[in-house]
């Protein structure tokens, strides 16, 4: 019972959560403080306050029941019957629930088919099952109303629809809480920030060295990216294009995916600054030689001290 009252309680606020604002926060959110708290304070309380009652009720009726057969036995006894018990709840509810034939009565459904010493009895359905089937139907005609027809609650492709919208909505509000700084390539210029250079060490550290070496050097998957030859050309503004939109058929992954333009500028400017630095065994050149936009020699110092 206390369990339905939660799920009435789950239901009422999805579904009003459902019927208003995507985002609004459920009951379950914040108990406490939801309007609707006293409500369920006072229905819980009320709930407990009859569970007590019938229990009461529960103990005075077996209380009085014991007297009852008691005065049933005298009776018996002063009439000099022999007392017969009448039948407990349980077991005619489970009479009324099975209606089975009681053992005495077989050979009236015997089939006359036995076959290994297993009779076949004609038995009917027990009333529990009919009744069980029957409630099936009625639940799905309300199901039908409720979710078809009225539309009182949503279908699970609505309830998932409305929980995207709802992540859209806030990726939306906290994305607008926290303007990601737009990156404008045309206007890009290096410079050897050791903040941004930092940044971008990190970042190259944790993303690109499987395929480009700790240093930059290159290995059999990612070309060298110190030295003077390029596949897709040198400069912060092709470095930031190729990094960010990627070259995906090729084996370079775009990353304007999975990092922030900051991050993939950050990145950009310490692959510019690896320029000139000659790491050991670095791979063949690759693509062609392009001018040498080498950094300007304050990079080496700033990288220097990362
Ligand atoms: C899964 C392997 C892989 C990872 C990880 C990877 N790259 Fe690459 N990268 C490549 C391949 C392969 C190429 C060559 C593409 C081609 O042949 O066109 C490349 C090319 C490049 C180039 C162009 C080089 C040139 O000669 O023009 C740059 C710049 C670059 N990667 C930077 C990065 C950065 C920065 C990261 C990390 C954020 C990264 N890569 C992560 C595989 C990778």
């Amino acid at each position: 019972m206390k369990k339905m009252m939660l799920l009435l309680a789950g239901l009422l606020t999805s579904a009003a959560v459902w019927a208003q604002e995507p985002v609004q926060k459920t009951f379950w959110d914040d108990p406490v403080n939801h309007p609707s708290a006293p409500l369920y304070a006072v229905l819980t309380f009320v709930l407990i306050g009859v569970v007590l009652v019938l229990l009461v009720a529960i103990v005075l009726l077996r209380a009085f029941n014991v007297l009852v057969e008691q005065a049933e036995k005298d009776k018996a006894k002063a009439l000099g019957v022999p007392y017969v018990p009448r039948p407990s709840f349980w077991s005619s509810l489970k009479q009324k629930l099975n209606n089975s034939v009681p053992i005495e009565h077989e050979q009236d459904i015997d089939m006359g088919h036995s076959f290994d010493g297993i009779r076949e009895l004609d038995n009917h359905l027990p009333p529990w099952w009919k009744w069980l089937f029957i409630g099936t139907i009625g639940w799905a005609a309300i199901y039908v109303v409720v979710f078809h027809f009225s539309a009182t609650l949503p279908l699970s492709i609505e309830e998932y629809q409305n929980e995207v919208a709802a992540a859209e909505l806030a990726k939306q509000r906290l994305l607008a809480s926290q303007p990601e700084a737009v990156i404008d390539v045309e206007k890009l210029e290096y410079n050897a920030d050791a903040a941004i250079l930092k940044k971008g060490q990190q970042i190259f550290e944790g993303n690109c060295v499987a395929c480009h070496r700790k240093d930059g050097g290159g290995n059999t998957i990612g070309p060298n990216l110190t030295d003077t030859y390029w596949l897709h050309g040198n400069g912060i503004k092709n470095i930031y294009t190729t990094v960010n939109g990627g070259f995906v058929e090729k084996g370079m992954p775009a990353w304007g995916k999975a990092l922030s333009p900051t991050e993939v500028r950050d990145v950009t400017f310490f692959v510019f600054s690896l320029q000139g630095t000659n790491p050991p065994n670095a791979k063949a050149p690759q693509g062609e030689l392009v001018e040498p936009v080498a950094p300007q020699t304050d990079s080496v110092a700033v990288r220097a001290s990362l």
